[in-house]
């Protein structure tokens, strides 16, 4: 995986290649050699570690979860078995599979006192300021695998988080809407035991629709894992000092919950509603591209795709597949579609290369499922704790790995002598 230098100066660095995409040079003795730092804000150029999980090839639109591409797994695979594969590399078998879903299934309970963190907040809090909370809160009830260095632990605690997200996420939402919580029912998959505990009632039987539920596995599925995002880094970067893992998942919770990251699908909703007709979408497209206004388009563009998000290909093809299964329709929906076409065929879009992203027609399909605006990154949160647990798994084996401690360039005053209040 090595091949060649890279010259600075006087110095040459080691040139790095991985199985895939662009190659690396390993800069880590360029301080000790030059005493310079690289200066990489929002680190566009940076790759912070080796990462065997997941590949996306922005310019191609191409992403892959352990080599297999997210159209083939989001079409033949499930949540629990994609799951599965990104936490141990590759494709479970059917008796795999099938003991990995019952240890998943056998967590999906929080511990009972856990219900009391609820009746603290608000019922308007806000469901990610809950899921921050009470995520963060399972490191004062799961001591028995909070010790990142013992291997059984980690398993446990990973099992854990997938297992607990659903039920947590439910339960943000009955408190929001003053409805009981729902105790798992272990007979359900992965994905009806939380549409159940979501939408069901103590009052009558809940029925999972078997339609409703292979789209919201399929929503999952899309949102499980992308490389090294915002979130994924925060919960890398919280895991390189050695907190426990709950603790390391509620900071990536709270970095998703940013619009300009997990937050967008909300926004793109709220943003569609409030454009409400085709006609206002020049005006909208011409917010966009004013560089005095702060507005963008959300649900568009991406750090990474400089093409079409295959996720979001996959997505609006869900949403066709579920309005018709459902036989309903929203104006939204047909808003969305010709804010696209508009957006794509403007000069401004297609030279900075701003596509939609796996943002731009999720909050379509979550509304039309019953999720109000406010649960969408909740909903992005569940499923992408699968990825933050792999990734900071991999992250504790990565020898490589060391307490993340960027640098700086200083530009603040140099040293200078205290002055007396009484001489200021
Ligand atoms: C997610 O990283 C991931 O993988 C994230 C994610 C995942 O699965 O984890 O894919 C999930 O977060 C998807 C992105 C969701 N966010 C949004 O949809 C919010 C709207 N989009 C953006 O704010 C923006 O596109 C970002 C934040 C997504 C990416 O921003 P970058 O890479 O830092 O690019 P930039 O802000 O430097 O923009 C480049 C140019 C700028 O113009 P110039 O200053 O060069 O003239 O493009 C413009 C921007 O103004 N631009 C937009 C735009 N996005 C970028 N203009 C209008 N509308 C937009 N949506």
């Amino acid at each position: 995986m090595t091949d060649g230098t890279v010259s600075f100066g006087d110095h040459r660095y080691k040139r790095m290649s991985g199985s895939v995409g662009p190659d690396v040079v390993d800069i880590r003795k360029l301080y000790a050699d030059t005493g310079m730092f690289t200066y990489d804000p929002g680190f566009t150029s940076t790759a912070s570690c080796q990462s065997a999980l997941t590949y996306i090839d922005g310019d191609e639109g191409v992403l892959l979860h352990r080599g297999y591409t997210i159209g083939e797994l989001a079409e033949q695979s499930n949540f629990m078995e994609v799951s599965y594969l990104l936490l141990n590399g590759e494709l479970p078998s059917a008796a795999e599979l099938n003991r990995f879903t019952t240890t998943i299934t056998r967590h999906t309970m929080v511990n009972e006192q856990l219900a009391q963190f609820f009746r603290g907040f608000r019922r308007d809090a806000h469901p990610m300021a809950i899921m921050c909370g009470v995520v963060g809160a399972l490191s004062a009830f799961y001591h028995d695998s909070t010790d990142i260095h013992d291997p059984a632990q980690r398993v446990i605690a990973s099992h854990r988080l997938i297992a607990k997200m659903p039920t947590i996420a439910a339960m943000a939402y009955k408190y929001s809407v003053g409805q009981p919580f729902l105790y798992p029912d272990n007979s359900l998959s992965y994905t009806g035991n939380f549409l159940r505990m979501t939408f069901g009632v103590p009052a009558e039987p809940y029925v999972v629709d078997p339609i409703i539920e292979r789209a919201m596995d399929r929503i999952f599925i899309l949102h499980a894992d992308h490389e090294q995002n915002a979130s994924t880094s925060t919960v890398r970067l919280a895991g390189s000092s050695g907190a426990n893992p709950f603790a390391c998942i509620a900071a990536g919770i709270a970095c998703l919950w940013g619009p300009a990251h997990g937050g967008a699908n909300e926004a793109a909703l709220n943003m569609l509603r409030e454009i409400g007709h085709p006609e206002r979408i020049p005006e909208f497209i011409a917010r966009a591209k004013d560089k005095n206004d702060p507005f963008r388009l959300m649900g568009f563009g991406h750090r990474v795709y400089k093409n079409y998000d295959p996720r979001a290909t996959v997505m609006q093809k869900t949403v066709r597949e579920v309005f018709a299964a459902m036989k309903v329709s929203d104006p939204v929906f047909d808003v969305a579609i010709q804010l696209e076409e508009l957006a794509l065929k403007d000069d401004y879009f297609a030279e900075k290369k701003l596509f939609p992203n796996v943002d731009f027609y999720s909050g379509v399909i979550l509304s039309a499922i019953g999720f109000p605006t406010s649960m969408f990154t909740a909903l992005f949160a569940l499923a992408r704790t699968v990825g933050w647990v792999a990734q900071w798994n991999e992250m504790i084996t990565d020898p490589d790995q060391k307490i993340g401690r960027p640098r700086q360039l200083y530009t603040g005053p140099t040293a200078r002598p205290y002055v007396a209040l009484d001489q200021r």
